[in-house]
């Protein structure tokens, strides 16, 4: 079986096992602290024991790196890392919003330039991003690519979710500047609408994301066409540490990442 259905597996699995959990007081459950360092909610715990248990099902001979569950060893004969968000925008999962996600990926390096495969699945309806490396970014069965026309309305998506007053300083001409900026909570999913061509440009400088939150969206991205870039405007790559926490900028082409950029203050 190739790695990218087994990540659309686990992924089906996960929405099969949480869709109806989302918004209730069970999802909520407190597990402590995980180790990516936020509460591990009932939910979340749920749908990384899918993965988990599916992954052991199938004897795939894999590290798993999640968010929760931290480095689980499948095998001492590894063929590489599954870097899981089992559910990424959880706040939103707990309480119901209908914006939440699993983000899966497939290493074969301790690097995100690793990547080979990642599956990102909207759990509030099923609907799957998925891509292979050098093979193309695919939304259920379609093809899809970054937006490439001059947009009718700009849509820029900023993630300030807990952003300090200086980046809120600096962000603040994006806000002025006639662009038409959103944020919805869950940065994997949001990366996938990005490479569907719904956003223009998706930005995160708050130098807290983890990287099982943008995995599965680094390949989709690219294969997408969009460019990923870190703070420094250099190609993002990251090591697939926990301790790691990035910045990033996913743009659809130079010029709209210019303009921008040029709208950042100093
Ligand atoms: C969170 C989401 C959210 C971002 C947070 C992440 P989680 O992931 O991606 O958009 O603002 O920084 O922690 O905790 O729901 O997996
Ligand atoms: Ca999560």
């Amino acid at each position: 079986m190739e790695v990218i259905e087994i990540l659309r597996e686990a992924s089906k699995r996960i929405y099969e096992n949480v869709k109806d959990l989302a918004g209730t007081e069970h999802a909520a459950g407190d597990f402590g602290i995980g180790a990516g360092g936020d509460i591990s909610r009932n939910i979340d715990i749920v749908a990384e024991k899918t993965v988990l248990d599916y992954l052991k099902e199938i004897n795939f001979e894999c590290i798993v790196l999640g968010e929760e569950c931290g480095r689980v060893e499948l095998s001492n004969n590894s063929k590489g890392y599954i870097i899981m968000d089992a559910i990424d925008g959880s706040a939103n999962a707990v309480r119901g919003v209908p914006f939440f996600c699993s983000s899966l990926a497939f290493a074969t390096e301790n690097k995100l330039s690793s990547i080979t495969d990642g599956v990102i699945t909207n759990l509030s309806n099923g609907e799957m991003y998925w891509a292979s490396k050098n093979k193309g970014s695919f939304f259920n069965d379609k093809q899809i690519k970054v937006h490439n026309k001059e947009p009718i309305y700009k849509i820029v998506g900023i993630n300030i979710s807990g952003a300090s007053a200086d980046l809120m300083k600096r962000l603040h001409p994006i806000f002025e500047n006639n662009n038409h900026t959103r944020h919805f909570g869950a940065n994997a999913l949001e990366m996938a609408l990005f490479a569907r061509g719904l956003m223009d440009i998706f930005i995160d400088l708050r130098d807290k994301i983890r990287i099982q939150d943008i995995a599965a969206g680094y390949l989709i991205v690219k294969e997408a066409g969009g460019l990923l870039l870190d703070a420094n405007l250099n190609l993002l790559d990251a090591d697939l540490s926990y301790e790691t926490r990035v910045s990033f900028i996913a743009a659809a082409n130079q010029k709209i990442l210019d303009e921008i950029m040029s709208q950042i203050n100093e």
